[in-house]
């Protein structure tokens, strides 16, 4: 080991995606993530071939992460993993696979929670990317979840507001399902959008309290509306496609936008950050730079690959608790439905 380095493996496997990464300090040094296209043909996420394919990619993945990184496996200080939120079975394959091998090298642990690090990833070292000060709003926006999270310190972070029922990525999924679109279908749905008009069709917002978020009334209007429609015109959704993912995406941004800006209202910050899948959104990145302008905020979109669900993020939360010395006992178990 050089004394002057710390290097960490991050390792996620909570849902579809296996990935590893080598982190050098701040820095990212590698950040592989191997897909699993198995569930495309059946809509969704399938969990028993999740964690099945995770088994196959886990070794390959790690290898690349450390070939590509340039070092070998001697000179890792800590393996970080995902301990949750996700899909037991997919979370198992990592917790085991980042436990022995951590056990093998005789270095420590380092247990991470999912939602966290989609907002810790701000912290990665990366040329022209700020990192957000405290405290500071960040809204994580994935297929799992959607949680507006106010963050006084890398470890405390509060809850502010959350879904009652389905997460966001879900209403884009589920949307691009009705449609006949592929899985996932937020990125289809993204580059329709930009060919399409968004006040095309109009879709009624649900009304829920506070700061918390509900999609699925969305879901169902959208299922009514696309009913009705090919009803009359049973080519409407061909004919009309640009549209109408034009339309969806703008009634979600929306609903993103009201809570982002009540919850900075409420709260009086305006540094705002955001994490998760559904970050990719080229709609939502606009929207929330353009608050800078409007509302005066510090907006902080993360670079794009840090957005879908990788290793990096896990990574430098392992640095951070690394630096803490927040290392987790070999018995620590995998958690489906951890919170922070
Ligand atoms: O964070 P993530 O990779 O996995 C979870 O932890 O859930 O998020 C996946 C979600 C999916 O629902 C996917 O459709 C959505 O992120 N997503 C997008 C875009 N790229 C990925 N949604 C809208 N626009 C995109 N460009
Ligand atoms: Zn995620």
């Amino acid at each position: 080991m050089d004394s002057q380095n710390i290097y960490i493996l991050g390792i996620e496997s909570s849902c579809d995606d296996t990935s590893a990464s080598v982190l050098r300090n701040g820095r990212i040094l590698s950040n592989v993530v191997a897909g699993q296209t198995v569930h495309k043909e059946y809509g969704g996420v399938v969990p028993e071939l999740a964690s099945r394919a995770h088994q196959q990619n886990i070794v390959p993945v790690v290898h690349q992460a450390l070939k590509k990184a340039g070092i070998d496996k001697s000179q890792l200080n800590a393996i970080a993993f995902t301990r949750g939120p996700g899909l037991m079975g997919s979370l198992l394959v990592g917790t085991s696979f980042a436990k022995s091998m951590a056990m093998g090298l005789g270095i420590p642990l380092i247990e991470v929670n999912h939602m966290q690090a989609h907002i810790l990833a701000h912290f990665i070292d990366e040329p022209g990317f700020d990192k957000p000060e405290f405290p500071f709003l960040a809204m994580t926006i994935s297929g799992g979840h959607t949680q507006i999270v106010r963050v006084n310190g890398y470890f405390d972070l509060e809850i502010l507001g959350e879904t009652i029922d389905d997460a966001v990525g879900e209403a884009f999924d589920k949307s691009g399902k009705i449609l006949g679109l592929g899985y996932p279908a937020g990125p289809e749905i993204d580059k329709r959008a930009k060919l399409g008009n968004p006040k095309a069709y109009k879709f009624s917002k649900p009304k829920v309290d506070g700061l918390n978020f509900s999609f699925s009334g969305l879901k169902t209007g959208i299922l009514y509306f696309i009913q009705d429609e090919t009803k009359k015109n049973p080519h409407f959704i061909q004919e009309n496609l640009n549209d109408i993912c034009a339309s969806i995406q703008h009634t979600i941004i929306e609903i993103l936008m009201d809570k982002i800006k009540l919850a900075s209202k409420q709260t009086g910050i305006t540094q705002i950050a955001i994490g998760g899948g559904v970050s990719a959104n080229s709609g939502i990145r606009e929207a929330l730079k353009n608050g800078e302008e409007t509302y005066g905020w510090k907006t902080f979109i993360p670079k794009f690959e840090y957005t879908t669900d990788n290793a990096a993020m896990i990574a430098i939360v392992g640095y951070l608790k690394y630096l803490e010395k927040d290392f987790a006992k070999v018995s620590v178990v995998a958690s489906a439905r951890l919170r922070f």
